[in-house]
């Protein structure tokens, strides 16, 4: 029996499967990212917390291969290069030193590509040729499956689309200074940020009574559910953002889908209904009500698993 080591680096968490053929997650775990100053004591946090878990399946089993979703992640070399929301800077040959550490092959792609593939495999997203995979976490990603395909590009970074421009000379991103990017607005970072700037203005509002660093989008969420109308208002305008920014990536490539995952989902209807709204509104008419706006079946973090997971057998 074969398996693989599917590994999701998010910017605040990192989680990881074995994985067998049939894509079922045999056991999984995760650290904490951020914790992690330098990557080779990243590395050897990963190893330290997966080797238990090969060494428990070992049983009649060979481990092919480890395959990794990650922010900025180059699918040709191997490399996460100057990742906004990673505490590791510059260039890292992250296969490289994954190899040299567990001893078997590893292979990467962008961490919202990783879950567009196993959303395509075994998800919402089975049976399409063409959708769009939006990634809502601490950072905004997509990976872009077109003719059945994921579109690497030129330089292997196509899909950036959480670096797009929804608002020319808006919000400053905090790491790329970009001026009004989705990121900015449709992270749970930017989420934060808009939660933090209208409950200055409404001092009436729930969110006045958390400290500073408890608002995120989680808390939102809880005002929200409790009626709060600034939290509310704090998914309209992120959702309408998020809604103008599909429009454009609808005329773009014509997707059959967009499916929306990570951890910003949660949020339900109070997202998603904007979102609609706006996609639709600003869509041209030959792509009105055509496209399917869905969140993702998976469990959280389990796409991605699977996806990277699948990039050991790729080709093979
Ligand atoms: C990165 C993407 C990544 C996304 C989600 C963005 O800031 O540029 O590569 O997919 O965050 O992690
Ligand atoms: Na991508």
């Amino acid at each position: 029996k074969q398996i693989a080591i599917g590994i999701d680096i998010g910017g605040t968490n990192t989680k990881f499967g074995l994985v067998n053929h049939r894509g079922e997650i045999l056991a999984k775990g995760s650290i904490k990212t951020e914790e992690y100053k330098e990557v080779e004591d990243f590395i050897d946090a990963l190893y330290t917390n997966i080797k238990p878990l090969i060494d428990e399946a070992s049983h009649n089993t060979t481990l092919d291969g480890i395959g990794v979703g990650a922010p900025n992640a180059n699918y040709f070399k191997g490399t996460i290069e100057l990742a906004p929301n990673l505490p590791w800077k510059g260039v890292v040959p992250f296969a490289e030193l994954m190899k040299e550490k567990f001893g078997v092959p590893c292979k990467m792609t962008n961490d919202a590509n990783a879950a567009a593939l196993g959303e395509m495999m075994f998800g919402a997203a089975r049976g399409m040729k063409d959708f769009i995979m939006i990634t809502l976490g601490t950072g905004v990603g997509s990976g872009i499956i077109s003719g059945g395909n994921l579109i690497y590009g030129h330089d292997g970074f196509a899909g950036e689309l959480g670096h797009t421009i929804v608002k020319p000379g808006g919000r400053k991103h905090w790491s790329t200074g970009s001026e009004g990017s989705l990121e900015a607005y449709a992270s749970a970072t930017g989420i934060a940020i808009t939660a933090k700037k209208f409950r200055a203005e409404f001092p009436d509002s729930m969110l006045n009574q958390y400290p500073e660093e408890s608002i995120n989008s989680k808390t939102v969420f809880e005002c929200a559910e409790k009626g709060d109308p600034t939290a509310i208002e704090v998914f309209r305008y992120t959702g309408q953002k998020l809604g103008e920014a599909l429009a454009n990536f609808v005329m773009f490539s014509s997707p059959e889908a967009i499916l929306l995952f990570g951890g910003v989902i949660k949020a339900g209807d109070f997202l998603l209904k904007p979102a609609k709204l706006h996609m639709e509104r600003n869509l041209l008419p030959i792509f009105r009500s055509k496209v399917k706006l869905v969140f993702s079946e998976l469990d959280e973090a389990d796409a991605a698993i699977l996806g990277a997971s699948a990039l050991v057998w790729e080709n093979k």
